[in-house]
């Protein structure tokens, strides 16, 4: 079967268990949850290569994000792009730790939202859980997947705590996709089916 619009994630076929460096640090107070980090800094400069190289991409940020163990996130957001507040669609994923943890997507209300800015810095507009219907889950682990974040979006842990790595490609020879269709078709090659 080939991979269809109809998910709000895919794996991919591109291994991310030997990405961080030796010496990147953990940041130690997690309070804040979300950090926008150099990816040389914190990706070995060979993996980051092969990954430009295989999503024929720039790879300008890396967001890590983390949950305690026991979370249950009671809104769902939507990611914004910096430039223009318009939803981004969509990032690459793995995790650290997280077991059994799951990202789940929702039905995008049509009601209009304030924007809202992370301690990162990053615009989002979010929805009470309550308020939403859940349309897919992905228990993501340390596989590499490609993830929809213009459709609201929430995270939940069991008992273990979940570090998450996020890389944001910017394609070299094409615009950025405006569409979950179209970047499902640009990822079409490297995407495992489910
Ligand atoms: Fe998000």
């Amino acid at each position: 079967m080939n991979p269809t619009v109809e998910h709000w994630y895919h794996i991919i076929g591109l291994n991310a268990r030997d990405a961080l460096r030796d010496d990147w640090k953990f940041p130690v107070d997690v309070s804040t949850g979300i950090w926008r980090c150099d990816p040389t800094v914190a990706l070995k400069p060979l993996w980051l290569e092969l990954m430009k190289e295989r999503l024929n991409a720039e790879i300008p940020s890396l967001m890590v994000f983390h949950k305690p163990a026991n979370f249950t996130n009671h809104v769902a957001h939507i990611d914004l792009l910096t430039s223009n507040y318009k939803p981004r669609i969509f990032a690459l994923n793995w995790l650290l730790g997280g077991l059994h943890s799951e990202m789940r997507w929702y039905k995008t209300p049509t009601k209009p939202k304030t924007v809202l800015l992370t301690p990162a810095g990053t615009p989002y507009k979010q929805w009470p859980v309550s308020e939403l219907t859940q349309v897919d889950s992905c228990d993501i682990g340390a596989n590499l997947t490609f993830v929809r974040t213009d459709s609201p979006h929430a995270i939940f842990t069991q008992n273990e705590s979940r570090w998450c790595f996020s890389i944001r490609p910017v394609f070299k020879n094409r615009s950025q996709p405006t569409t979950w269709e179209d970047a499902v078709a640009t990822f079409q090659h490297l995407l495992i089916s489910r």
